[in-house]
């Protein structure tokens, strides 16, 4: 139990930091599968690398690029219908699965603030620093509330979110759902459709299908921002794990593929390079090897029902900007937790 008060705000409850059981995973698990995943085919990073220190700053950075349309969208919308979804939802504590710098939770905090119901929060991500900041920042804006915090992976701790007994709403924004993996998306929402009561909801940011030139300015600007990002996973890779990437012997790419309905980022080897994968082999790369760091799955109404499909969750509600760059889709469970 920790409690802080910032200077000159007023004193909040205090703040709970709990953490996952992605703690618990050891480091030599968690090296046997960056080992596993860059011994693909096709090797890969998990996009979860980017968010040391570092890389949550620089994704703060790439929030405010003039080709990062999402961000600024999807926080005009939420301002649009904070108050409908908070009184249509009922909600009295609002669960933030990815909640970075906790920001765009305060437009619908503040929403619940208005119709008298606020009560609580708990901020889920995989970046402690962001998360400790943020929950002080949130449970001193917001007295009222009781915020709790878990250093978690909301792929494996979804369980660990509890429930204080308050009617709910979860929310996953930024388009962070289109980060997952097909393969990962339905056991996630099955994850979500348990940890939802009867009536609780959930709220996700959605990205949608547009056209190719757009999205591919958005993960690809002129200031070199998302390019940092990318290349910041092998930086946390070595740090964390051992390896011994050359960084500048890779460059950023991130290309538009529309058969998946998805941006992929990849980092490409620029001249042949090697990296140890921690035992006696090294891994080698030609010039022109990719490694994918990343995909950001756009979304079409029709692709988002298909996925909750046999999930346990459908669709209640679908917002959108004047542009139809963004959607806020509001999904409901349905049925029994254990049949579906
Ligand atoms: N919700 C914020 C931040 C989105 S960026 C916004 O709308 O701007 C994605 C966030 O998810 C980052 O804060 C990152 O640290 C977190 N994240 C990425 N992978 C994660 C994982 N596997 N488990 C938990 N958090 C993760
Ligand atoms: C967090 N997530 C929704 C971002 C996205 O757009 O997929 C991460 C990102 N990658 C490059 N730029 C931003």
């Amino acid at each position: 139990m920790k409690t802080r008060q910032t200077a000159g705000a007023e004193i909040g409850q205090p703040v709970r930091i709990e953490h996952g059981r992605h703690r618990s995973v050891s480091l030599d698990d968690e090296r046997a599968e960056v080992r596993r995943n860059l011994l693909r085919t096709l090797p890969r990073i998990d996009s979860k690398y980017f968010y040391d220190d570092v890389g949550s700053h620089l994704f703060e950075e790439i929030t405010v690029l003039p080709e990062y349309y999402q961000t600024r969208t999807e926080e005009a919308l939420l301002a649009a219908i904070a108050d409908e979804v908070v009184e249509a939802t009922g909600a009295r504590e609002l669960v933030e699965l990815g909640s970075g710098a906790g920001r765009k939770i305060q437009l619908l905090l503040d929403a619940m603030r208005r119709g008298s119901h606020l009560e609580g929060c708990v901020l889920l991500d995989i970046n402690e620093t962001f998360l400790r900041s943020s929950a002080e920042t949130l449970a001193a804006r917001y007295c009222e509330m009781e915020v709790r915090g878990v250093v978690g992976d909301f792929v494996h701790d979804l369980g660990t979110v509890g429930n204080g007994g308050r009617r709910r709403l979860f929310i996953f924004l930024a388009g962070t759902i289109g980060n997952l993996y097909p393969r990962q998306m339905d056991g996630f929402l099955r994850r979500v459709r348990a940890a939802l009561g009867p009536d609780d909801a959930f709220l996700v940011g959605l990205d949608l299908v547009k056209d190719r030139g757009r999205l591919e300015a958005a993960y690809n600007d002129s200031a070199g921002v998302t390019a940092e990002f990318n290349l910041n996973a092998l930086r946390v890779l070595n740090r964390r794990f051992g390896t011994d990437f050359e960084i500048d012997a890779f460059e950023h790419v991130a290309f538009y593929d529309a058969d998946q309905e998805w941006i992929e980022m990849r980092l490409r080897a620029r001249r042949p390079t090697s990296v140890s994968l921690g035992d006696t082999r090294r891994l080698r790369f030609d010039a022109g090897d990719d490694i994918r760091t990343e995909i950001s799955r756009k979304y079409t109404p029709n692709s988002f029902v298909a996925a909750l499909e046999g999930t346990g969750l459908e669709l209640s509600g679908w917002f959108t900007d004047p542009e139809a760059l963004f959607a806020s889709a509001l999904v409901r469970p349905i049925g029994d937790p254990e049949s579906s």
